[in-house]
């Protein structure tokens, strides 16, 4: 499970996420990782955004995505979820109150998973790869978007160790969570946003 602590935080942010400095930052993020995805997968089906937030790339992705028939969030922050909800405007849209490790979806359920600036707060996170992998359907795509950069490799001797802030220790992760076994084809990273935003995107 996530640690609560980071639950809490989000749960305090979410009324004024999308507002400021930050919420412009998440939303450059977003849209640059919308514009990815649909490169990738131009007309998924039914899409997941894992560690959602507000559901703001969701909400993109509905735009983008006319002939998706579901766009799913899932976040372990109530409020987060709540907002997401208040802001939705779309029926396709559904968010539901969970997390990475313990996804609430059958096997292969969807076609496109994304994530945006949530993997850095994953407790475990080759189990939320793993359920990434799982509910996949073949073909299906993964763009996972977070801070990776050598330069904080500093930071990983402190708070964040154990975590994979670097695209040697995610790449690695990937793998050990079955992302290159039988079945998927190779990861490619890209650079998203400023030097230490990059995503990495791999297809089942
Ligand atoms: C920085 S926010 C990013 C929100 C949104 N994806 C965006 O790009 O604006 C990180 C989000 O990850 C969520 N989160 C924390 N632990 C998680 C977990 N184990 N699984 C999924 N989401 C998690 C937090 O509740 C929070 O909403």
């Amino acid at each position: 499970m996530p640690p609560r602590r980071d639950v809490a935080a989000f749960d305090e942010r979410a009324p004024g996420y999308e507002r400021g400095w930050r919420g412009r930052l998440h939303h450059d993020i977003a849209g640059r990782a919308a514009e990815l995805a649909v490169s990738v997968h131009a007309a998924p089906g039914r899409v997941l955004d894992v560690g959602c937030g507000t559901g703001y790339l969701l909400r993109l992705l509905a735009q983008r995505c006319p002939r998706a028939s579901e766009l799913a969030g899932i976040d372990p922050a109530p409020a987060m979820i709540e907002a997401a909800e208040q802001a939705a405007g779309d029926q396709r849209l559904r968010f539901t109150v969970g997390a990475a490790e313990r996804l609430p979806y059958p096997d292969g359920a969807f076609d496109l998973v994304v994530s945006t600036t949530s993997f850095d707060h994953w407790a475990g996170q080759r189990a939320g790869l793993g359920e990434c992998a799982r509910v996949l359907a073949p073909g299906g795509h993964l763009v996972l978007a977070d801070l990776f950069s050598p330069l904080l490799r500093p930071t990983l001797l402190a708070g964040r160790r154990g975590k994979a802030r670097t695209r040697r220790r995610a790449s690695q992760l990937l793998i050990a969570a079955g992302w290159l076994a039988a079945g998927f084809t190779g990861l490619a990273w890209h650079d998203l946003y400023a030097v230490i935003i990059k995503a990495v995107t791999a297809t089942t």
